[in-house]
């Protein structure tokens, strides 16, 4: 039976610089969020950053709520760069209190993270933040500076790692580029 590795043409970020990326940004959320009074919620923004938050939200040592989110960015991949469809909202009672960290794997044309952090701040939390493990800067429609960035890559096809082609590779240890003999086929 084929493997889903055999589909990857190079590893991007390894597993040992992924692990590097989470401890370094963990560190960066620990010194920005220790102060006192602080309320800092992470919100994993389903499916793709699951891996990331799961490692981050360990690696991290002050305080800590979670809560997730879908989201999904209308005429994606066109020229269009639309709305935002949020299929799960935040449902919190306290978000005035609350200082939320929306956790994704990457950001690309930028439209889903600008929309997401207007709406966040529209419903009244007292902070919000984005930590991405990839971005894409050469890809904005739309202005968009994540707060905490893993690290900036090229225009290629990366999966793994979260990041998905149809739903799959999502569960590779590590990010890849994907064999273009895959997706032209
Ligand atoms: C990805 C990523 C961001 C968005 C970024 O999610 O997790 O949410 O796209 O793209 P943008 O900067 O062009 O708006 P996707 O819609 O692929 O959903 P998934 O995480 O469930 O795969």
């Amino acid at each position: 039976m084929k493997a889903i590795r055999d589909d990857i043409k190079e590893v991007l970020v390894s597993e040992e610089e992924i692990d590097a990326i989470v401890t370094r940004i963990a560190g960066e959320i620990d010194r920005d969020y220790s102060g006192e009074g602080r309320k800092l919620v992470m919100v994993c923004i389903l499916k793709g950053s699951l891996p990331f938050m799961g490692d981050l939200m360990k690696r991290v040592t002050v305080p800590v709520e979670i809560d997730c989110m879908k989201v999904s960015s209308y005429g994606k991949g066109t020229e269009s760069s639309g709305q935002i469809h949020i299929s799960l909202d935040l449902i919190r009672p306290d978000i005035a209190e609350c200082d939320i960290l929306i956790i994704e794997d990457i950001v690309d044309s930028g439209v889903t993270l600008s929309h997401l952090t207007k709406y966040l701040e529209f419903k009244g939390a007292r902070s919000v933040k984005c930590a991405t493990l990839l971005d894409k800067p050469s890809r904005r429609k739309v202005e968009f500076v994540p707060d905490y960035c893993g690290k900036v890559v090229p225009d290629e096809f990366v999966v793994g790692y979260g990041l998905d082609y149809n739903e799959m590779y999502r569960a590779l240890p590590y990010v890849g580029v994907l064999k273009p003999e895959v997706y032209e086929k």
